[in-house]
């Protein structure tokens, strides 16, 4: 049977893949941020899964405003780095698990989860800077990684309430795959950022803090928070952190809060970082 050993959120700013693309990570201004992940990269040496399930937002890379999916599964066999307007980033192709993605595509489908399936998609930053963040510049990326994309660019997003339910449909998907691998799930984006208009470069750490505190301990609560108040209180990009709850929903009722790591700021928006165990890995 597979298994869901880890999950971990992380802020996913594209200048975070361009300072390690060109080399930058130890200047002054970058030092502090990366080596907020230092813990994270040796642990995630000694704790390498099969498979990470990657819940990212395309930022009109892949999609654009006349394609708009609210949750998008990749079932391809590999997914190459998205030219974003500069050029794609000098990383790996990502390596995905077709036969876990069909599983996971009957699954959630016959759940009640109607997913969009893709058998083509590049992917951005909000794949790619983690993968970075996390295993640095190999080679080769040593995990396969199914990447989940969700809507947070168009109105109107997915509620951080039907996030959470997927993420729990996820983890019974994945405990239904009678193979035996090990599933990491990763949450992407936020925290609290705008990017544009009047507020840009808002940043609001209290909440950042309040919502890292509520993913780990206070899930069904936090599900409860309506587009409105993520847009008051985390800034209209903030919106992002619905998709965190995807992965908090793969980890079952209980998790162990193993890191945590808060920035500010990295680029416009503040960093954030937790590594959880579900109780029964
Ligand atoms: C920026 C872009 C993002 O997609 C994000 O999640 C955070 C920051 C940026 O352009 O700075
Ligand atoms: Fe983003």
């Amino acid at each position: 049977m597979a298994r869901i050993t880890a999950g971990l959120t992380t802020s996913h700013i594209p200048a975070i893949g361009a300072a390690i693309d060109l080399g930058k990570t130890q200047e002054p201004y970058w030092k502090p941020l990366f080596e907020g992940y230092d813990w994270t990269k040796s642990w995630a040496k000694e704790n390498v899964p099969d498979v990470v399930i990657l819940v990212y937002n395309d930022h009109a890379s892949a999609f654009t405003p006349e394609l708009v999916p609210t949750f998008a599964l990749g079932c391809a066999d590999e997914f190459k780095p998205a030219d974003e307007g500069y050029g794609p980033r000098p990383v790996p192709v990502v390596h995905g698990d077709p036969d876990l993605a069909a599983h996971l595509a009957e699954s959630l489908i016959l759940d009640e989860f109607d997913l969009t399936l893709m058998y083509k998609l590049d992917v951005d930053h909000g794949l790619t800077v983690p993968l970075s963040l996390v295993y640095g510049q190999p080679d080769e990326w040593p995990v396969k990684v199914i990447p989940l994309a969700v809507n947070v660019v168009q109105y109107p997003p997915p509620t951080g309430h039907r996030c959470l339910r997927l993420g729990q449909a996820i983890r019974r998907a994945v405990q239904s795959y009678g193979e035996d691998l090990t599933v990491h799930v990763w949450g992407t984006g936020g925290m609290s950022h705008q990017l544009q208009g009047p507020r840009a470069g808002f940043i609001n750490s209290e909440f950042d803090t309040a919502f890292l505190n509520r993913l780990v301990k206070d899930p069904e609560g936090l599900a409860k928070i309506p587009h409105i108040e993520y847009v008051r209180e985390a800034g209209s990009e903030g919106i992002e952190l619905v998709m965190q709850l995807i992965m908090r929903g793969a980890m079952g009722p209980e998790a162990e809060e193993l890191y945590r790591f808060y920035h500010v700021p990295g680029s416009n928006t503040a960093v954030g970082h937790i590594v959880l165990r579900p109780a029964d890995a």
